[in-house]
């Protein structure tokens, strides 16, 4: 029988998440499992394969029936040679060949990609994007991953990093990024990011409902920001609103970059929903320019957490 179905796997700093999709992109079978990522990487690699094997039976395929395996994992990496450079929120992952390692696990032919870009085209080829010919993703995560689809194929750029948003420079001499610059706008609109900046300025001597967690060296997340603005807190208000101008701003960057059509949100911060959509709207609108009629159209990702495995999925027939 023909090799119909291919393989997803989103490789994040807790979980791998994994799909089965068929030739139209449905999953037909799915699976997470904890990165462990702790324990190193070659631990982390098994688990990967061991992953692939749990799907395929799952879907109760036999591995003549699977075409190849995609694997979007965070950080600048070669496409081509399927090595991860380094990855700024896996710690350890320093030029990983990974293509070629999970290739010999799984004995399956293995596709290399960056997650968001994996996200991207998931969105593009079954979720928000569907019908539209050039996009931009942005994930907002624990880092702000970006992927470019133009004209219906993936925009690597010539060293296949195209699409790291979450290094634009966003902030001149600003705060600084693991890897290595400063001002990126992963380190003041990721959820990770937005607690922090919120912490810092408690520190700093401003008041807040999550004072006490502060004091406590409780943790909290950009969900916390949320409740907390919600419930009337003015520091909570302003870091949010400040984390909704920045990614305005990396609209309007985009826009005149690309001219795209569309520009869509993903990740954990889009589960705040219009209190997000809505102010990067308005700051969208107060910042970008109104000589021409080329707005990008910004919206949420529909397919949630499953745009990387299917994006992956995709990927793994070549795209
Ligand atoms: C990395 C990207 C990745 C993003 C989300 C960033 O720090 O540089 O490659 O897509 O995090 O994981």
């Amino acid at each position: 029988m023909a090799a119909t179905h291919t393989i997803g796997i989103d490789l994040g700093g807790t979980n791998i998440k994994g799909g089965v999709c068929d030739a139209d992109l449905r999953l037909v079978a799915q699976h997470a499992i904890p990165t462990e990522a702790e324990r190193g990487v070659e631990h982390v690699l098994t688990r990967m394969a061991g992953l692939v094997d749990e799907l395929r039976r799952r879907a109760n395929l036999r591995r003549d029936e699977i075409a190849g395996v995609g694997v979007g994992a965070p950080g600048p990496m070669s496409h081509a040679e399927g090595i991860i450079h380094s990855a700024p929120n896996l710690p350890g992952w320093v030029k990983v060949p990974l293509r070629d390692r999970l290739t010999r696990l799984t004995t399956m032919t293995v596709v290399l990609e960056n997650d968001a870009n994996a996200a991207a085209f998931g969105e593009y080829a079954a979720g928000a994007g569907q019908g539209v010919r050039d996009m931009v993703m942005l994930t907002l995560g624990t880092g702000i991953g970006g992927g470019i689809v133009l004209d219906g194929k993936l925009w690597r750029g010539r060293f296949d990093n195209a699409g790291e948003i979450g290094h634009m420079v966003i902030v001149p001499d600003g705060r600084p990024c693991p890897c290595g610059q400063r001002g990126c706008l992963e380190r003041y609109a990721s959820a990770n990011a937005v607690a922090e900046r919120l912490r810092e300025a408690v520190q700093a001597g401003e008041s807040s409902v999550l004072q006490a967690l502060v004091t406590a060296g409780t943790p909290f997340d950009a969900r916390d920001v949320v409740a907390a603005l919600e419930r009337g807190d003015r520091l909570a208000a302003r870091i949010w609103d400040e984390t909704c101008a920045y990614l305005a701003l990396s609209v309007v960057n985009i826009q005149h970059l690309l001219n795209p059509e569309l520009v869509v949100f993903a990740g954990g911060l889009i589960n705040a929903g219009a209190r997000l959509l809505d102010p990067i709207g308005r700051h969208f609108e107060r910042l970008s320019w109104k000589i021409a009629p080329d707005a990008p159209r910004i919206a949420f990702a529909t397919l949630g957490t499953d745009a990387g495995t299917i994006g992956a999925a995709a990927l793994a027939r070549g795209g």
